[in-house]
């Protein structure tokens, strides 16, 4: 089945929902102006984006937690390709801290001339198709994601918001960021928060005492997110995002694929993403 027309836009070969995207909004990241001190979190959809928006505030201001618990987190750390970041973009306080599932050679010419710092999230593909599939169930305004054999299919061959997750995670393997990129899992936040928020704190050269450290990371827990109202979606009418249906907090955890694939569904996803990904399929950090 093809993606609905009135649902997604393309972009070069990505899918963006017209309910948060536009041409406007499209021209208005492409022609958007980085700056030296700007932070980026990137990931594909599904890959911790909100958990980022959470724990990026947090770091670059040392632990204070009024923007977590004033502003939602789309307007905190909006994505560069939303209808939003126009509206919100004059309100954002240096550094600004952003997020955007752009694959890398969609990013604007200002990205790259600018010192702007990213951090690339990647998650276990296994887990994010499946995070995906629940999330179309809740998200009115993506295609009925059908069956989870039919999704899975729609997910290898890129028929789902933003693509690829090969052809994602393959733009920002070889960069010419050099020391302006990190790059993180998902796996390695759900094992050990504070140490990821150590890790990016010294990325971002910002010395956080131990004591700030656990703080942040209490506050960016799967648990404390879900309670805020400010980061859990609950803000968004119903008819937009159901969380009856699936949370968008909905698990939080690495590994569920176990539970949703079949043997035969798991030989099929391994081989078609270890026959995109290449030679790439070496540096991962997944056995697929
Ligand atoms: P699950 O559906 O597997 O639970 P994104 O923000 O990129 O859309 O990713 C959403 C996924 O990240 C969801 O995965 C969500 O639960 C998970 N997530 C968000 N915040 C998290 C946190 N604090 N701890 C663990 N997982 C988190």
């Amino acid at each position: 089945m093809e993606p609905s027309s009135d649902k997604y836009m393309r972009l070069e070969t990505l899918l963006l929902p017209l309910e948060t995207h536009s041409s406007l909004s499209v021209r208005f990241a492409l022609s958007f102006c980085f700056r030296d001190d700007d932070v980026i979190a990137v990931t594909y959809p599904k890959s911790g984006t909100i958990w980022m928006q959470e724990i990026l505030p947090l770091v670059l201001n040392g632990g204070d937690l009024t923007p977590i618990h004033t502003i939602p987190n789309w307007d905190r750390v909006p994505w560069l390709e939303e209808k939003r970041l126009e509206l919100v973009v004059n309100q954002l306080l240096p550094p600004r801290a952003l997020v955007t599932h752009f694959t890398y050679n969609i990013m604007p010419p200002s990205f790259h001339t600018s010192r702007a710092k990213v951090i690339y999230v990647m998650r276990n593909p296994l887990d994010a198709v499946v995070s995906s599939y629940y999330f179309h169930q809740m998200a009115e305004f993506l295609d009925d994601p059908g069956s989870f054999d039919e999704f899975i299919d729609r997910f290898l061959e890129g028929r789902v918001m933003f693509g690829k997750w090969t052809d994602h995670v393959k733009s920002w393997r070889h960069t010419k960021l050099g020391d302006r990129i990190m790059y993180i899992t998902y796996e390695e936040m759900v094992q050990d928060l504070p140490a990821a928020i150590r890790r990016i704190s010294t990325f971002l050269g910002r010395r956080l005492s131990e004591e700030t450290i656990q703080k942040i990371a209490e506050h960016c827990s799967f648990n404390a997110m879900k309670a805020n109202t400010m980061s859990n979606f609950s803000l968004v009418p119903k008819q937009f995002m159901d969380n009856d249906k699936s949370s968008f907090l909905r698990k939080g955890k690495s590994g569920d694929w176990k539970n949703h694939f079949s043997a035969e569904q798991l030989a099929r996803f391994s081989s078609v993403i270890c026959k995109d990904l290449g030679d790439e399929i070496l540096s991962l950090p997944y056995e697929l």
